[in-house]
């Protein structure tokens, strides 16, 4: 069985847990692209050629726990910029999308470029303020940032995703919008489902 769900959207709209829900759910296997371009972006700041980095990436890289910081963030959404970047990633997450057993990827570009023949096409997206304040309640857990800092960042994101010449962050001209602003997680993930379910 062969069965795509591609999940799009802007920095911490909920895609991430939406998709690791809906992939839990269903037996699917998941991939989280953006780990990808994070890793691409953590080898640049050690010195290391994204280009380079980009078509040598183990599967070890997407271990590494420091991926999440918001530093990194920043370097994955500079890499992802670069078209030999994005190239050297697509065979990857292409053969990802169609393997047996169904599967979920949530990134920028999934339903647009490296999967427009998805079953399911979704576009999670939420306001800026409200993607802030969530990845603020994150990072602040983990050490000292402040609100107008990680707002600027996902500004920032936003502008460099949606305005880059290669695959910028849009909706498929089929996907389904899911807007979280007012959304608890749980509803979120069962309004994700429910789209699932009509197209399955
Ligand atoms: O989803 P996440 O925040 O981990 O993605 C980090 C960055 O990687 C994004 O800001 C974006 O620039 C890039 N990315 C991309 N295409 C994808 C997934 C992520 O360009 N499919």
């Amino acid at each position: 069985m062969i069965f795509t769900i591609a999940i799009d959207g802007p920095a911490a709209a909920g895609k991430g847990t939406i998709s690791k829900a809906i992939a839990a759910q269903l037996g699917f296997a998941h991939l989280d692209t953006g780990l990808l371009y994070r890793a691409v972006g953590a080898q640049m700041l050690q010195g290391v050629d994204p280009v380079k980095a980009a078509q040598s990436l183990a599967p070890s890289a997407l271990r590494d726990t420091n991926l999440r910081t918001a530093e990194v963030a920043n370097a994955a959404s500079k890499v992802a910029a670069i078209p030999e970047v994005r190239t050297a990633l697509v065979a990857f997450q292409k053969s990802f999308a169609r393997r047996e057993g169904g599967a979920v990827l949530d990134g920028r570009d999934i339903g647009t470029v490296i999967c427009p023949e998805a079953e399911v096409k979704l576009y999670i997206t939420a306001s800026a303020e409200i993607r802030a304040e969530r990845r603020f309640k994150e990072l602040s857990e983990k050490g000292s940032t402040d609100f107008a800092t990680v707002l600027a960042d996902v500004q920032a994101r936003d502008a460099r995703d949606m305005g880059r010449a290669d695959s910028p962050l849009r909706p498929a001209a089929d996907a389904v919008t899911i807007d979280t602003s007012d959304m608890s997680i749980d509803a979120a993930i069962a309004a994700a489902l429910a789209e699932v379910e009509t197209r399955r």
